[in-house]
């Protein structure tokens, strides 16, 4: 018979991952299609620039059980909107720093670039990304307390 706390170790790893349509879809598509190996933890979603993300989004999964989020785009200067990564940078970077004080380790989250031709550099950041999660465990998300965020420091 498990504990509880079993059941919680063995509860299936999620990961959720924001493709670009233009770049990064690609570049998953490519590594399956070269047949790459990738770990099976990543649900896709796909969406028309990573400056469509609303950090929200990240939040609200990570919220939802999600145990890691990973966001991917065109590299820089090859978003097919012009700039819509670069909007995306700004908003994932301060995101990143926010994440502690919603009670969230920031390692549960990435952002990067691969374009539709770099499979193999799909398949290491997808496997990287996966391996950290796995060794963060599932995400305890909302049930941290407070005490575990970083002191906010002004100045
Ligand atoms: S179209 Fe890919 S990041 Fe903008």
């Amino acid at each position: 018979m498990s504990s509880k706390s079993d059941a919680k170790q063995e509860r299936e790893i999620k990961i959720v991952g924001f493709l670009c349509n233009w770049c990064s879809y690609g570049g998953a598509d490519t590594a399956g299609v070269c047949r790459f190996r990738q770990p099976t933890d990543l649900r896709i979603i796909r969406i028309p620039c990573t400056g469509r993300i609303d950090p929200l989004m990240i939040v609200k999964s990570l919220i939802q059980g999600a145990d890691g989020v990973l966001v991917s785009g065109c590299h820089p200067n090859d978003c097919h909107y012009a700039v819509g990564n670069f909007y995306a940078r700004r908003r994932m970077e301060v995101l990143k720093r926010f994440l502690p004080y919603m009670g969230f380790q920031s390692d549960r989250f990435r952002y990067t670039w691969v374009s539709a031709s770099e499979g193999q550099i799909w398949q290491q950041v997808v496997t990287d990304f996966s391996e950290t999660i796995h060794r963060l465990g599932p995400n305890p998300g909302l049930h941290q307390t407070v005490d575990s965020a970083p002191a906010v420091s002004w100045f």
